[in-house]
């Protein structure tokens, strides 16, 4: 097996894309600790177990290696630079590599890179390599994919085979996992992400951004106001077009049934457009939006402090927006997720919304959504900060002790 296999063939490098919840951390978390009693020719064998920022580090490996090194061997523990030093003389650092300094310097005799995929590229070049140098150190980089970034430069290296150093291991989290939890996941995510986290895939972003999106599958006339459930106000706020789409949900589906988008205009017109139309909605309305909301202003006044004025008193914005492709992958995988059900679907009269669904596409290789069409965009970023709200996807949140899915 593919476990056994990265474990016993002891390349100097080895890059281990694989699923999530399927034992990667916890197999280096072994390696390191099996070093520790290793000999070397020098006193002070060091090793390092990073992660791409400090709190993350801390949270993957702290208490979990101090309770995997056997008692007698340890020496001293360093609470507070997160290091143990055993009666071997070997040592053992936490480090985050948003400071990338705690490891240049020093020379290490081997260690494990976490989540390499939110990485600095420059990392591993700039930082890590040289500090290997000394004593030939040896590096594992384990993570999920995500995207075509410099993961999959140094996977495809690795698995060229032109450099005996380096290893390529790869599995699924349905070779490890129980199916139902790997069930579970295809029931939350669209099957984009669910190949990239599930299956340890490098999947490109390139055309269309809502991908998961068919209008034969997604329109549906039939869709009519809840009396009994209150209305999601999802708002950017774009000036021309300025466009709110309007949805509510019962916790499991999506229902968009209508969207207000108007030409030339402000954030005192959307809200009188809103009230003409369901002002006198029982269940009531509560409002998401762009974060950048709180910012902006007309004539002083924040967006949010005039809808407050407004009557809009109950608002759920965030502070700050979440990441593009978390947001992206949220929508997704409402529209679609791995079992082929759709969660998320809207009436024809939100045609604004449509058209972005059809028509947004990536730029950049997939780091960003084009917005050179300045009539595209709006309606499907207000219904993404609503879903990526109510239905988030954890995929970056990457803390070990909560569980991938809701
Ligand atoms: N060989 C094993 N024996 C027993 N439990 C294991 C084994 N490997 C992993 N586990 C347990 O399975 C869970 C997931 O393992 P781990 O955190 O190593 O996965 P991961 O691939 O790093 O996941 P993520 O992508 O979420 O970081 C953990 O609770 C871990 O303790
Ligand atoms: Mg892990």
């Amino acid at each position: 097996m593919e476990q056994m296999r990265l474990w016993n063939e002891n390349r100097r490098f080895a890059v281990v894309p694989a699923g999530r919840r399927s034992g990667k951390t916890e197999l280096a978390k072994r390696r390191l600790v099996f070093m520790l009693p290793v000999k070397k020719d020098w006193p002070d064998a060091r090793y390092f177990a990073a992660a791409p920022t400090r709190g993350q580090a801390k949270r993957i490996f702290w208490s979990d290696l101090k309770a995997l090194i056997p008692a007698k061997w340890i020496k001293r523990v360093y609470e507070t630079e997160l290091c143990v030093t055993t009666i071997f003389g070997s040592e053992i650092w936490v480090v985050g590599l948003d400071r990338p300094q705690r490891i240049e310097g020093t020379p290490w005799d081997g260690g494990v890179l976490d989540e390499y995929a939110d990485m600095k590229p420059g990392v591993w070049t700039e930082n890590i390599r040289p500090a290997l140098a000394d004593r030939g150190g040896w590096c594992w980089f384990i993570g999920v994919p995500e995207g075509l970034n410099h993961y999959k430069d140094l996977a495809d290296y690795a698995a060229s085979g032109v450099d005996a150093d380096w290893g390529f291991y790869t599995w699924r989290s349905s070779d490890i996992v129980a199916e139902p939890e790997v069930e579970g996941a295809r029931r939350i995510l669209d099957p984009r992400t669910f190949r990239q986290e599930y299956e340890a895939s490098f999947e490109g972003r390139a055309g269309r951004v809502y991908y998961a999106y068919d209008a034969k599958r997604h329109v549906d006339a039939g869709i009519e106001v809840d009396p009994k459930l209150p209305i999601a106000v999802c708002c950017d706020f774009n000036v021309d077009p300025c466009v709110w789409e309007l949805a509510q949900t019962d916790g499991r589906l999506v229902l968009v049934f209508d969207e207000i988008a108007l030409r030339d205009t402000n954030t005192y017109e959307m809200c009188k457009e809103f009230l003409r139309r369901y002002g006198r909605h029982r269940a009531g309305f509560v409002v998401h939006g762009d974060a950048a909301g709180s910012a902006r202003s007309t004539a002083g006044k924040s967006d949010y402090a005039i809808m407050m004025e407004m009557g809009f008193k109950d608002q759920r914005v965030k502070r700050s927006n979440p990441a593009v492709r978390d947001r992206v992958n949220a929508v997704n995988s409402m529209l679609r997720n791995a079992r082929e059900e759709v969660r998320l679907t809207h009436h024809p009269r939100c045609a604004q919304l449509r058209k972005d669904f059809e028509k947004v596409e990536w730029t950049d290789g997939g780091v960003d959504i084009d917005k050179a069409r300045p009539e595209l965009t709006h309606a499907a970023d207000a219904l993404g900060y609503f879903v990526a709200a109510e239905f988030p996807l954890t995929t970056t949140k990457r803390d070990p002790a909560r569980r991938f899915y809701k």
